[in-house]
């Protein structure tokens, strides 16, 4: 962790500033729908490379390129397969990534060397405007350490990445709470490469069969699917709670506290079980259970449907991380 803060900035007010400092090479951590992203000019491969040092992220895991507007990919890339302006066409801007041919502007560093590249337009306006003064795509994963907790405010940010990042911009908690679905179009049928916001059913309304073939370990095809990640500093157990649980441990909850137990810390993510709220909710609960100086957290799994499965998905990795 390093020390210092970065400049914290209003995320309407501090667009100009924080534009220049990514057309200077610098790194900008902003708000989008899903969770803050760390930025810095796609073009560039030096500020690209300060991503990965700042993260203490590995270079075999590529980066996602942000556009202001989906006008502005076949800028970028020239030809768009048919398929995947389908999709651009029906869900951006939104929280879908999808998988391009990377153009020669694109410098290796920022694909880990692949020829292909993931790109989104943001479904955040304070984002799209910040892209759209930079002037430049701007790669972004999450602001947080590799491996870590995702950051969905900007207090998550700063206690995480410190000075490594020159400044924050702060749109208060974001709205999705969980990152984009990544999807590979390109082919005869959609693959999705992560679980994320958007629910894998309204993909299939929109495209028909997909197919889902997340990486587990060792050769991940998206790193967010590394079997191991998304992972709090306290060790992490999927619920139910069992016999003789509570104590120092904290529980996160669906829509109920536990029924049993003398929990040191319960959070609740959706009392009336919407799980869009609960996906909105996760990892700022987590973040807080993290804080408490629980010994153990227990989490009880959502129900496996729509964005139920990105949230099973994240907690299912994070608790790996301790197995
Ligand atoms: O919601 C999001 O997607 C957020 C916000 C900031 O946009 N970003 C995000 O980035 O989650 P990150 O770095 O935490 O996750 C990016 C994922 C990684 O798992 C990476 O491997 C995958 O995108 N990815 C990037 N380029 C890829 C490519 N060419 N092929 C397959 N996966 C790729
Ligand atoms: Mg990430």
């Amino acid at each position: 962790m390093s020390t210092g803060s970065p400049r914290v900035l209003p995320a309407e007010s501090g667009i100009a500033e924080a534009a220049a400092v990514l057309r200077a090479g610098g790194l900008v951590a902003f708000p989008t729908e899903t969770v803050y992203g760390l930025g810095a000019n796609a073009l560039d491969a030096r500020a690209a490379a300060r991503i990965f040092e700042a993260k203490a992220r590995p270079s075999f895991d590529p980066l996602i390129s942000h556009l202001a507007d989906a006008a502005d990919l076949p800028g970028l890339v020239g030809a768009v397969p048919p398929a995947v302006a389908a999709l651009v066409e029906r869900f951006w801007p939104g929280p879908l990534t999808l998988i391009v041919d990377r153009p020669a502007a694109i410098p290796p560093i920022v694909t880990s060397g692949l020829d292909t590249m993931a790109v989104r337009v943001p479904d955040e306006p304070s984002a799209r405007a910040l892209i759209a003064a930079a002037g430049v795509p701007v790669a972004a994963p999450s602001a947080n350490r590799f491996g870590q907790l995702s950051p969905t405010r900007a207090e998550h940010v700063v206690a995480g990445l410190g000075a490594a990042v020159d400044v924050v911009l702060d749109g208060g908690p974001t709205r999705c709470g969980i990152e984009s679905t990544i999807v590979d179009a390109r082919g005869e049928r959609p693959v999705v490469l992560r679980l994320g916001a958007l629910p894998v059913e309204a993909l299939i309304e929109a495209a028909g069969p997909v197919e889902v073939r997340q990486g587990s370990s060792g050769q991940p095809v998206a790193p967010g699917t590394l079997a191991a990640h998304y992972a709090p500093r306290t060790p992490l157990r999927l619920g139910p709670a069992a016999e003789g649980d509570g104590g120092r441990r904290g529980f996160l909850a669906f829509r109920e506290p536990p029924a049993r137990g003398d929990w040191a810390a319960v959070e609740v993510l959706s009392p009336e079980g919407d799980l869009t709220v609960a996906a909105a909710r996760l990892f700022d609960a987590l973040h807080r259970l993290d804080a408490t100086g629980v010994t153990e957290i227990v989490a009880e799994p959502v129900p496996e449907v729509g964005v139920g499965r990105a949230i099973n998905d994240r907690l299912r990795r994070a608790a790996a991380t301790w197995h």
